[in-house]
């Protein structure tokens, strides 16, 4: 059996799912590759054009959103081919490979402070980055998952990794080669 396995051919990467907390990049990326001719959708234009919303979560001034229901529905409201999907609920739908874009809590703290949100909600994404909260529901998801550190990366560098990754490396960006532990430590 394994000697068969290892003999299929690695399948097409039909949907990419590219994810992450919010203000780790995923948009500036998915523009950049968008420009580059990729087949690029936001999740997000679709959950608004198709009404993929039970209503409006007010305190947090976002959609309410159903990640079974994404899942359900999106797949069918992709355009035919290889699609990227852009989006921190992008994880939720059958993707052949998620990429969860990374960033250190503390830059992504100034990040998310210059979207003008309130410090709540400030808070709450920089805490889900810092305790890999995507990162392990894209892992749980049973899709092939990596991460990238965007930290330190320009958006340009960043399209090169998933690039990369697409040609097929794997090893660079293997999950849990990302860790913001150290820096949670020195929160307490
Ligand atoms: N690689 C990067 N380095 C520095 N700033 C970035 C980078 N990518 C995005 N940004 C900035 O961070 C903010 C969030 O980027 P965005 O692409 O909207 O993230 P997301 O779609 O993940 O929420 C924007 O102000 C953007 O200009
Ligand atoms: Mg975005």
């Amino acid at each position: 059996m394994d000697v068969f396995l290892s003999q299929l051919p690695v399948p097409d990467i039909v949907i990419l799912s590219i994810t992450g907390t919010p203000g780790t990049g995923k948009s500036s990326v998915g523009a950049s590759l968008a420009g580059k001719g990729r087949t690029v959708v936001e999740l997000g234009d679709l959950v608004r054009e198709h009404g993929l919303y039970a209503g409006m979560d007010e305190e947090r001034g976002s959609l309410e959103v159903d990640p079974e229901e994404l899942a359900e529905r999106v797949p069918s409201l992709l355009p035919d081919g290889d699609v990227m999907l852009i989006g921190h609920l992008s994880h939720c739908v059958d993707a052949d490979l998620i990429v969860v874009l990374r960033c250190r809590p503390s830059v992504l703290r100034k990040r998310l402070e210059t979207r003008g949100w309130a410090p709540a909600k400030v808070q709450e994404n920089v805490e889900a980055e810092a305790l890999d909260v995507i990162l392990v529901e894209a892992v749980e998801s049973g899709h092939e998952t990596l991460e990238v550190d965007t930290t330190e990366m320009t958006t340009a560098q960043v399209v090169a990794s998933i690039e990369e990754i697409l040609a097929g490396e794997r090893k660079k960006y293997e999950v849990g080669h990302v860790d913001w532990s150290q820096e949670v430590m020195g929160w307490y």
